[in-house]
């Protein structure tokens, strides 16, 4: 009897590969759905980075990646318990020890506004901003539908929040030799979104679908400003700043950790967790690719008004947005937030350098405070 019909080989061998094969398809369908690695392995020793919403999903694989290639990176969370247990893996992991955390609640303009002041004290210069923190169909009882400035919440912390921190942080973004980079987290959710400034809660729709477009709308809301900015570059800072906006794909993240699903979709939930890795879903670390990639690549230094996916631009902001409306949401966001208050209330004095001071030091002091 040959050993292909023997025993070991049917009861053992053929299971085995079976088993195998199906592993194996799987990994290589993960890997295929999970988009491009970045291309570029460059250094970004020394460079400053800022990331909001750093301690979890997209923004956290971000953060650990530009400190493993040396550059001093800002996290800015509102958990300050959460963030510092990011920032050490992270300072683990990359051998960095510049790794901070400072406390933004993108859901209140004024701790922005304090956010922005307290980094520009302590940074000469930022060399990346990356506007990732967001929120997707948030309510209660997990949160409020509001922010503290009585927002609606997505519109608040995916962009308004943003809005008012880009503006605050544009003198550090646009000081240095290279343009400073805004690197937008927006979705291909956008598509579906519109915006009607007159009606930025959409009160007109109901229930779930209520949600649904104000999650899109804020996303579109993105769009426009990553096109709002790249053309207020040109004409008012001289090209020192490009931005662009990405899309991550559909990510395996915390993103819906404030919304609440019924009680009776919950162990449907359960159920499908084994499935997750048939489906399309993309690992954080395949999902921070594209930030990676714009935060790192040299050959972008001037690149700037695109929407990006899978690390490659795939069409120029203006392209797929109404320019007239960017510049109408643009100065209902300067009133929203207050804008030239706030700016003329901050005071960039007493530079505390922590880009090359013990950074260690700081951060201990400030939990300790
Ligand atoms: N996951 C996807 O499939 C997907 C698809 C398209 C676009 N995106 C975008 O990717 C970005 C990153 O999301 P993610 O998927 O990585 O989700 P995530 O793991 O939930 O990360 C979001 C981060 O935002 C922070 N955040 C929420 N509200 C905040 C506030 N008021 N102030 C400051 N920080 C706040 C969260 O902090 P806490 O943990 O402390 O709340 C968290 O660190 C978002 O802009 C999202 O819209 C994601
Ligand atoms: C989601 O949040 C939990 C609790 O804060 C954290 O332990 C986990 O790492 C987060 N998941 C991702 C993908 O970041």
């Amino acid at each position: 009897m040959s050993f292909i019909n023997g025993p070991v080989f049917n009861r053992v061998i053929v299971p085995l590969s079976l088993v195998s094969s199906v592993c194996g398809g799987i990994l290589l369908l993960r890997e295929k759905k999970g988009g491009k690695k970045c291309p570029n392995t460059n250094r970004v020793d020394g460079k400053v980075v800022v990331i909001t919403g750093a301690n979890s999903g997209i923004g956290k694989e971000t953060a650990k990646e530009v400190a493993k290639r040396g550059a001093t990176v800002i996290l800015g969370c509102r958990h300050m318990g959460k963030c510092e247990d990011a920032a050490v893996e992270i300072r683990r992991l990359s051998e960095n020890k510049h790794v901070v955390c400072r406390f933004l609640n993108l859901a209140d303009l004024n701790s922005v506004k304090e956010f922005a002041e307290t980094i520009q004290k302590e940074l000469p210069h930022i060399d990346v901003l990356v506007n990732n923190a967001g929120v997707m169909k948030p309510r209660p009882p997990k949160t409020t539908f509001k922010t503290d400035d009585g927002f609606e919440r997505q519109f608040g912390v995916n962009h308004l929040g943003h809005f008012l921190l880009t503006n605050l942080l544009l003198e550090k973004l646009t000081n240095g030799e290279e343009p400073g980079r805004v690197i937008n987290i927006t979705s291909d959710a956008y598509k579906q979104g519109s915006i009607d400034l007159e009606n930025i809660d959409k009160s007109d729709v109901e229930g779930e679908e209520r949600l649904n477009q104000l999650y899109y709308q804020s996303k579109l809301a993105n769009v426009l400003f990553t096109d709002s900015l790249n053309r207020r570059s040109k004409s008012e800072y001289n090209e020192k700043l490009v931005s662009n906006c990405i899309h991550p794909g559909i990510v395996d993240t915390n993103i819906s950790q404030y919304s609440t699903v019924p009680f009776y979709v919950a162990p449907m939930y359960s159920l499908f967790k084994p499935f997750k890795l048939l489906t399309a879903m993309k690992t954080p670390l395949q999902g921070a690719q594209t930030s990676i990639h714009l935060a790192t690549d040299p050959s972008l230094t001037h690149r700037s008004g695109w929407y990006y996916s899978d690390c490659e631009s795939i069409a120029p902001t203006c392209d797929l947005c109404d320019g007239d409306l960017a510049d109408q949401l643009w100065k209902k966001c300067e009133e929203w937030t207050d804008l030239a208050e706030r700016r003329n209330k901050i005071k960039p004095k007493n530079q505390n350098n922590i880009a090359t001071s013990d950074v260690k030091k700081i951060s201990q002091k400030q939990t300790s405070s």
